[in-house]
């Protein structure tokens, strides 16, 4: 196990009406807050009153920046920016799925920030201050609210990235499980396909580590069960809190310290959300059987065949390595079916005209993963998929 610092200061308030909190945690925000939420969602189930009731009990100036679409545009954070610079805000509440969070923490680093925003999306390093963020994520998904990640697109160049920056993570997070009982079966099971990404991009390491392996599996197992349950009732609020807060296990840094992690899937399939402007969650499901299959060779056999044995308790399971992991690579397509998810690029109206140069750019992002890829292996993993 390598060296590593375990720090995630984000405090998290988890569970149903832990929004009451809402009015002492503000004040530690400043007087003028900024309140990001998206298309209108929040308004529908009542958390946007929710919100606004624990605002007046503080007694604070907010103003408010709404329309933040799903894969947040760069454009949206220089509006951001600019109401924050304008009314002087002291602190932003982001309240929404991952795409608000992020957008938010953009804005955040870019009320400091003078020249372009995207500058800090490409060179995290620019990042020197960050005006404090408290997300009430209102989707299982991400994990937004816990890392220190923001995913912005850039509309002008096609580009998709995540910039990564401690300054970044919230200040505080409220996790209400009832939040998530109106999002959508589509986007329910989005989220699950991108955090059981999460957990395997961290699991597929070039080196062992018995307690992360085994805690991604308790956390895979538990996403894919719970993933099931609330798309049969949408109110299970034990099967929601589970989603919730393993979404933010999957990618608070737990999983990744101690050894050497680095995702090939996300930087592949944020080309095709940059482009194509689809459901991450959804991309990912399309692309990750693909990329197993890929990167199946005799120096990844073992660790994907213990993956498979433990994931589908297959321990005594007799049958030859590769055969075993071709076995497993079917149970988890037959799992993403349950999940009413597409299965193919052709469903989402995706052809092979963007495929290189979407690889081109993802090429650069994935040179040191599980295995390296080059431009033309990305290019087959797009066209296997579709
Ligand atoms: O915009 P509204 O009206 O709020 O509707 C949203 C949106 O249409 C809706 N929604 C959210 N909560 C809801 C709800 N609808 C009903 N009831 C609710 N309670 O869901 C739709 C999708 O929202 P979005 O925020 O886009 O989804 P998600 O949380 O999956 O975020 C996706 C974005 O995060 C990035 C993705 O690439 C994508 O841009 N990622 C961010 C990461 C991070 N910060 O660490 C890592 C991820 O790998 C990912 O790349
Ligand atoms: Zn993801």
């Amino acid at each position: 196990m390598k060296n590593f610092v375990y720090d995630i200061p984000t405090k998290v308030y988890f569970g149903k009406d832990q929004i009451q909190s809402l009015s002492e945690l503000v004040k530690n925000l400043g007087k003028k807050l900024l309140i990001v939420y998206g298309g209108g969602s929040i308004k529908k189930n009542g958390i946007y009153d929710s919100v606004l009731e624990q605002l007046k009990k503080a007694d604070g100036e907010w103003f408010e920046l709404s329309g933040i679409e799903p894969n947040p545009r760069i454009a949206t954070v220089k509006k951001g920016i600019q109401l924050c610079k304008e009314k002087k805000i002291d602190g932003v509440l982001a309240v929404g799925g991952g795409s608000v969070i992020d957008c938010s923490k953009a804005i955040c680093a870019g009320a400091y920030y003078n020249g372009d925003p995207w500058n800090l999306v490409m060179n995290p390093s620019l990042i020197k201050n960050a005006l404090p963020l408290i997300a009430i994520p209102t989707m299982a998904a991400t994990g937004s609210e816990m890392d220190h990640i923001a995913v912005i697109t850039n509309e002008d160049t096609d580009e998709k990235i995540g910039t990564r920056h401690p300054l970044l993570r919230p200040i505080a997070s409220i996790l209400d499980p009832t939040y998530t009982f109106s999002v959508s079966p589509y986007q329910s099971a989005a989220g699950v396909a991108d955090i059981m990404s999460h957990i395997m991009e961290s699991y597929f390491s070039k080196e062992p580590g018995l307690i992360l392996e085994n805690v991604a599996i308790g956390l895979l197992k538990t996403c894919m069960d719970s993933g099931l349950k609330v798309l049969e009732d949408p109110e299970d609020y034990e099967a929601r809190a589970n989603l919730m807060w393993v979404s933010c296990w999957a990618i608070n840094d737990f999983l990744k310290l101690g050894r050497p992690v680095a995702w090939s899937v996300h930087p592949i399939e944020h080309q095709l959300s940059a482009v194509y402007d689809i459901t991450h969650g959804v991309g990912l499901a399309i692309l990750t059987p693909h990329w197993m299959e890929y990167v199946l060779n005799e120096n990844t056999v073992d660790i994907f065949e213990g993956f498979f044995r433990k994931l589908w308790d297959w321990q005594d399971k007799e049958l030859d390595s590769y055969e075993l992991v071709y076995k497993g690579i079917e149970e988890l397509n037959k799992f993403y079916a349950k999940l009413n998810l597409p299965m193919t690029l052709h469903e989402l109206d995706i052809d092979s005209s963007q495929f290189s140069a979407m690889a081109k750019k993802a090429e650069k992002q994935v040179q040191q993963g599980f295995v390296p890829l080059s431009e033309s292996d990305i290019v087959k993993i797009y066209e296997a998929s579709l």
